[in-house]
């Protein structure tokens, strides 16, 4: 099969981490005998620093002609004080509108290897499988009128949390859909308590939850979901959640399961799916090649599987990471005091290896 990628490593640590995860999709690809096809484009500082413009044309071009788009990060504190429009973040946005992903999977399972690694107990963690699903197209990131305003010392700043019960069904459908292949769970967050998008949020997906009577719905306050996720981790399955709480919810999870640089995503249901690790740009380590390239590993295992309906290649990418973090191997983020860590580049060989041993 022909793989044809665009790789948009970005900032900071995204570079570093998509390197890797290109040579694990490059081994992937000798052995299962597919071809891989890349082109590497900005996106983020890189792209305002060398085009004043965080996602050039030439970018979106690239991703919406490929069959899917690995991403590293976006962000830099050199933009912070940019106007919206012209920081990295916004790159990502409209780059996520462009590709009409609307459906963020962001699973976090826990790895058995890893149980010093969490800052919970071994008996509150152990299996945790959680799979976050973050619509990503509206609330508050997309709805309009949006601004801040007025004179020095009294300006006002406005921003909108507009949900659609279109935008709300199709993502919910997501949500149950993968239920079905798992414990049959959806446990949908919200803050209907408070928030009219809430309210047409919890409405919505009640309904929808009657054509799926196997599936077990629950609904929860996203306060107190936060709260149980750390308590409770094991009893979630799928999150059904909106834009902001599920971006929040789901570090809380990287968190959970020992560190954020294990996360991964999958953001599809449009023309082109966009797979990125969950962690940002990670400024405090950029270019010390100690990053943890686990996440974007991970999600180039997603990628193959969601884009590319390769699921035996996906498995053989993540049965290798279990493999190498049974065997003793962490970056700093994962090392603690009782192993010595190894660096982005390491990790990615050995996942490489252990890919090859595998097969
Ligand atoms: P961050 O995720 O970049 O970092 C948070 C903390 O986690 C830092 O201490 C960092 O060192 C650590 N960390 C993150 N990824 C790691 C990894 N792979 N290995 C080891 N440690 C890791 O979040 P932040 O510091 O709040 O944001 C930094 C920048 O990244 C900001 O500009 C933000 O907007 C951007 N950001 C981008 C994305 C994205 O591109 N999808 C996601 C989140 C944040
Ligand atoms: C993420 C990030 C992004 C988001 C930012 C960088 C726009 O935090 O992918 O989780 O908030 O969606
Ligand atoms: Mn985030």
């Amino acid at each position: 099969m022909l793989l044809n990628l665009t790789i948009l490593g970005g900032d900071g640590i995204g570079p570093e981490v998509t390197e890797q995860a290109v040579a694990v999709l490059q081994t992937i690809a000798d052995l299962f005998g597919h071809q891989l096809q890349l082109q590497h484009k900005p996106i983020g500082g890189a792209a305002l620093t060398a085009a004043n413009d965080p996602l050039p044309p030439d970018t979106v071009e690239a991703c919406l002609s490929s069959g899917a788009v690995l991403l590293g990060a976006v962000g830099n504190p050199a933009f912070d004080q940019n106007p919206s429009h012209l920081r990295p973040e916004a790159g990502l946005l409209r780059l996520r509108r462009e590709l009409g992903a609307y459906a963020n999977l962001r699973p976090a399972v826990f790895f058995p290897a890893l149980e010093d690694c969490s800052p919970l107990r071994g008996e509150v963690v152990r299996s945790t499988d959680i799979m976050i699903v973050r619509e990503l197209l509206g609330g508050a990131y997309f709805g309009q009128p949006r601004s801040i305003a007025g004179a020095a010392g009294a300006r006002v700043a406005i921003n909108t949390m507009r949900y659609g019960e279109d935008e709300i069904e199709r993502i919910a459908r997501v949500a149950f859909d993968l239920a079905m292949k798992r414990k049959k769970k959806v446990l949908s967050v919200d803050k209907a308590n408070v928030l009219e998008c809430s309210r047409l949020w919890r409405e919505v997906v009640t309904r929808m939850g009657k054509e799926y009577p196997e599936v077990k719905l629950g609904h929860q306050y996203v306060d107190s979901a936060a709260m149980l996720l750390v308590q409770r981790p094991t009893d979630f399955d799928v999150v059904l959640t909106e834009n902001m709480f599920g971006d929040i919810l789901s570090d809380q999870a990287g968190g959970v399961v020992g560190s954020l640089g294990l996360l991964a995503s999958a953001s599809i249901g449009g023309k082109v799916g966009l797979y990125e690790p969950v962690h940002g740009s990670a400024p405090d380590i950029a270019g010390k090649g100690i990053a943890n390239p686990l996440g974007a590993i991970l999600s180039a295992a997603m990628l193959l599987r969601h884009s590319f309906a390769l699921e035996r290649e996906a498995v053989a990418i993540e049965s290798a990471i279990s493999a190498v973090l049974a065997r003793g191997a962490r970056t700093a983020d994962l090392a603690g005091k009782a192993h010595k860590a190894i660096s982005t580049a390491e990790m990615g060989r050995r996942v490489v290896q252990a890919v090859k041993e595998r097969l």
